[in-house]
């Protein structure tokens, strides 16, 4: 009789194209799957998953958990969710490459939505790959060459086109980022210093990405009023360069705009009709989540922005604000609006993070179901404070609350957003399906009980109904509890 490493008896398995669930058991070596189908053998492990879904891990497509890999590698608020794979860069944001000045700026920028870092031992971004693999994290994790990291290190918060010299170096970074394997590049176009570069040079670096057949990723230029000529620039960028195209959290913020997500969507129904490969990637809630100084740069909060809608979701020092909205803070500090968010920001070194009830549920609905829209968490890894719950909640919310309790999708077609079509997106070989040879990137679930328990006013809870969760053949959720095996590799573009 054949012996494997683990048999996962008698689940419904989901394989992650689409097609519908069948009855089935999975056999792991090795990280490998071995087999799918009725399995006569003997395993040191066997999970009964009678009555159980079996799917692929998930791929959270948008992640920051660049440098929360180093400072929680169990990254447990993802595992448990049944996350195997996270892809970070996202935004603009990351830690590397890093010069001093990079260094300097980390804790009053990035460094304020992907935490601290407690020494930079790499300065390019292949010796930051190296730093993940040495930290051991629990779950896989590919890279997107942050442009802000490049524009900083090459020009700092310049607010100016880079000379020649700049663009050459920035284009040499990027290359060796994509050389050590990163799978595209990000922008992140409303927050410093990414915000000061335009379309061409967007298109100049895009290049480089599309030599090494990379994606590029966007936190476009608007998500408001201007949603549709940022979205317009996003594609333009792709089809002048040639990469694929991926708008980030894709939504319509602020009253006056909602319901634009049909137009918007429409562009990238018809970008992809002529030829240009677009998807979008969402999270499941009506309430996106940024830095403070992102939406109140010197201190003024942006004309559309109603302070209500801003809930403080972390502080560095005054965690007294955590759970209050921006109108509550200047009512405590009893100060004008203004006079009390520029109070904050400098006291807290810029460092505040905020949850923006900024969405309708119709869009988030439009989006969730649409079939170029896949799953990305956008979570913020705070090690303190209340932040945002799709840190904690994304996966099972869609799977729970939009496909089986909403009935917008088939579960099968939530699994497929979150496995094989971001796999083929973002070019992660031979994951993202229950397949033979495969590896063994697993989530056992129950899809009667799934749901994320992760609330505003209590975010960090797991969610209920995920089990089990192999990362490359190895358990690092047992009976719903993250354990921390260091069973993740960096994935390269593949
Ligand atoms: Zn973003
Ligand atoms: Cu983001």
């Amino acid at each position: 009789m054949p012996q494997y490493d683990t048999i996962i008896r008698g689940g419904s398995v989901i394989d992650g194209t689409g097609a519908p669930a069948r009855t089935a058991d999975v056999a792991v070596t090795g990280g490998r799957i071995a087999a799918v189908g009725a399995i006569d053998g003997e395993a040191a492990r066997v999970i009964d998953a009678a009555g159980l879904a079996v799917a692929p891990g998930f791929i959270d497509v948008h992640s920051h958990d660049d440098v929360a890999l180093l400072n929680v590698p169990a990254l447990d608020f993802k595992a448990a969710q049944g996350v195997t794979t996270v892809v970070c860069g996202n935004c603009g944001a990351g830690a590397a490459p890093a010069n001093e000045r990079s260094q300097q700026y980390f804790d009053r920028g990035v460094g304020g939505i992907l935490g601290p870092v407690k020494e930079f031992t790499w300065h390019s971004l292949g010796e930051f790959y190296d730093a993940v693999r040495a930290a051991g994290p629990s779950v896989n994790a590919a890279f997107l060459v942050p442009h802000g990291a490049l524009r900083m290190h090459a020009l700092g918060v310049e607010n100016r086109p880079p000379s020649d010299a700049e663009l050459a170096s920035m284009k040499e970074l990027l290359a060796a980022g994509m050389a050590a394997g990163a799978v595209g590049m990000s922008t992140g176009l409303i927050y410093a210093p990414g915000i000061f570069a335009r379309t061409e040079e967007l298109i100049e670096l895009n290049r480089v990405v599309a030599r090494y057949g990379g994606i590029y990723v966007s936190h476009i230029r608007n998500e408001g009023a201007g949603l549709l000529d940022a979205v317009r620039e996003a594609i333009h960028i792709g089809e002048e360069a040639g990469t694929p195209v991926q708008v980030s959290h894709f939504k319509a913020a602020g009253r006056d705009n909602w319901g634009m997500t049909e137009q918007s969507l429409a562009l990238v129904e018809e970008a992809r009709a002529r030829g240009v490969p677009v998807t979008v990637d969402m999270y499941p809630y009506a309430a996106g989540s940024t830095a403070l100084a992102a939406l109140a740069p010197r201190g003024r909060p942006v004309r559309e922005v109603d302070p209500h809608d801003l809930l403080i979701a972390s502080c560095k020092y005054q965690h007294q604000y955590e759970g209050m909205r921006l109108d509550e803070v200047a009512l405590a500090m009893d100060l004008p609006l203004e006079d009390a968010t520029t109070r904050l920001l400098r006291e807290e070194e810029n460092a505040v993070v905020i949850v923006h009830f900024t969405m309708e549920e119709g869009d988030v609905r439009r989006v969730i179901q649409h079939p170029l829209c896949m799953v990305g968490s956008d979570g913020i890894p705070s090690p303190e404070g209340k932040p945002h719950p799709r840190l904690y909640g994304t996966f099972p919310r869609v799977l729970g609350r939009y496909a089986r309790d909403e009935g917008l999708m088939t579960v099968e077609e939530s699994v497929r957003k979150m496995t094989s079509f971001p796999a083929e997106t973002f070019r992660l070989a031979e994951r993202g399906q229950v397949r033979e040879g495969w590896w063994a990137d697993l989530v056992v679930f129950d899809i009667a009980r799934v749901a994320d328990t992760a609330t505003y006013e209590d975010p960090r809870r797991y969610p209920e109904g995920i089990s089990h969760v192999l990362v490359n053949g190895e358990l690092v959720v047992e009976n719903g509890e993250p354990s921390n095996p260091p069973a993740g590799q960096v994935l390269v573009r593949g």
